[in-house]
């Protein structure tokens, strides 16, 4: 199959790229080359989407299968008009950010409501603008549907994807801190869930797609499952089976600003409850049910350890020092004594 990945050059788009390669079919990235490279065997077409002409480059071929990560209404609109009646079936990666109801445990692609389309002159939502992320997802899915035929359109909302290359700290954060061993800070309650996705699993999910013709709107996400497990997974793929894990309320840690979800002094993949009870807490069974496959946690984090290690990272970027994690810890065992 000749599959044209828009992007490929970061991390889930390299990742699609390279499972297409690898199950042999003939691959083409198409992107500007600033956010990084694609990998090796592909084909690179340097592209600026933010020109309506953009595209051009890709004039008269055509292809079996796309597939686009863009975040921006524009590039969405662009990519079907440029490539209308030249491609046979179409996937994009949405988000689960995409939801307006994050509170609802067990909520499906069926059940819960979306956000609003952000105003037209909003089209960029990086930098200042990254609240504008989930609406402008949703411009994005209306684009493709208002131009490509149903039974070719593959949208597929992606939740937290975890694994090597990814550029956030999210994962990588728990990777490190139960690798590093010792005392270890884990937020909120042991059944909490946890939701995320190997960037591998979903990526040959996508290609498997345009291979079989996959189509509808389905959550692009492993299932749940509790956070006492999800860290005894990260902590048995890196070698340390038995963490020391001490479990902290959230009422503690938000009143000494240990923040949630991502960034500076926070604690990763860790949300308020209820206010985000459903945002990791997804019914992903439709999914599993049309193709998705997820391996062993242990093994993602397993991959991961490998990658930071290889890739000599620098530092935590986010996430909370080991300075910080001591002193909470400190006064947390302080209070009950
Ligand atoms: N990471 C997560 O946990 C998560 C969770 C939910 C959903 N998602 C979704 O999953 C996808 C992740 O995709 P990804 O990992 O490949 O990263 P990404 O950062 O979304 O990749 C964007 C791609 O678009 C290209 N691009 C940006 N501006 C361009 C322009 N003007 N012209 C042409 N190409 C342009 C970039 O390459 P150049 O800069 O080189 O041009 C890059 O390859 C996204 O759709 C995201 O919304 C991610």
């Amino acid at each position: 199959m000749r599959i044209l990945v828009l992007g490929g050059t970061v991390f889930l788009g390299r990742a699609v790229a390279r499972h297409a390669r690898d199950a042999g079919h003939e691959v083409t990235c198409a992107a500007r080359g600033v956010a990084g490279t694609p990998v090796p065997g592909v084909r690179f077409v340097a592209v600026d989407r933010d020109s309506p002409q953009g595209l051009s480059m890709l004039e008269g071929e055509t292809f079996d299968a796309v597939v686009d990560v863009t975040r921006r209404p524009s590039h969405a609109r662009h990519a079907v008009a440029a490539l209308a009646g030249r491609v046979g079936h179409w996937s994009y990666v949405s988000t689960g950010s995409v939801y307006a109801d994050h509170g609802t445990p067990g909520g499906t692609v069926a059940t819960t409501p979306l956000l609003p389309p952000p105003p037209p002159e909003i089209d960029d939502p990086t930098g200042d603008a990254q609240q504008w992320y989930g609406p402008c997802k949703v411009a994005c899915e209306e684009a493709f549907r208002a131009v490509v035929d149903e039974q070719r359109l593959f949208v597929c909302r992606a939740g937290l994807i975890v694994g090597p290359e990814d550029p956030t700290e999210r994962f990588g954060y728990w990777v490190r801190r139960l690798a590093d061993g010792g005392e270890v800070l884990a937020p909120g309650t042991p059944d909490a869930p946890v939701q995320c996705v190997d960037v591998a699993d979903l990526a040959g999910w996508l290609v498997r797609a345009g291979k079989t013709g996959l189509a509808g709107t389905y959550d692009g996400i492993g299932a749940p499952m509790p956070r006492a497990a999800f860290l005894a997974a990260v902590a048995a793929g890196v070698g340390r089976p038995q963490p020391r894990l001490t479990w902290v309320d959230q009422d503690f840690l938000i009143e000494r600003d240990v923040r949630p979800w991502a960034g500076e002094r926070a604690l990763p993949l860790w949300l308020p409850l209820p206010e985000y009870a459903g945002f990791m807490a997804r019914d992903v069974s439709a999914s599993l049910a049309a193709g998705l496959t997820t391996r062993p946690l242990a093994e993602t984090a397993r991959a991961t350890l490998e990658w930071l290690g290889a890739a000599h990272r620098p530092g935590v970027a986010g996430g909370l020092s080991r300075e910080d994690e001591t002193n909470v810890l400190r006064e947390w065992h302080g209070r009950r004594a």
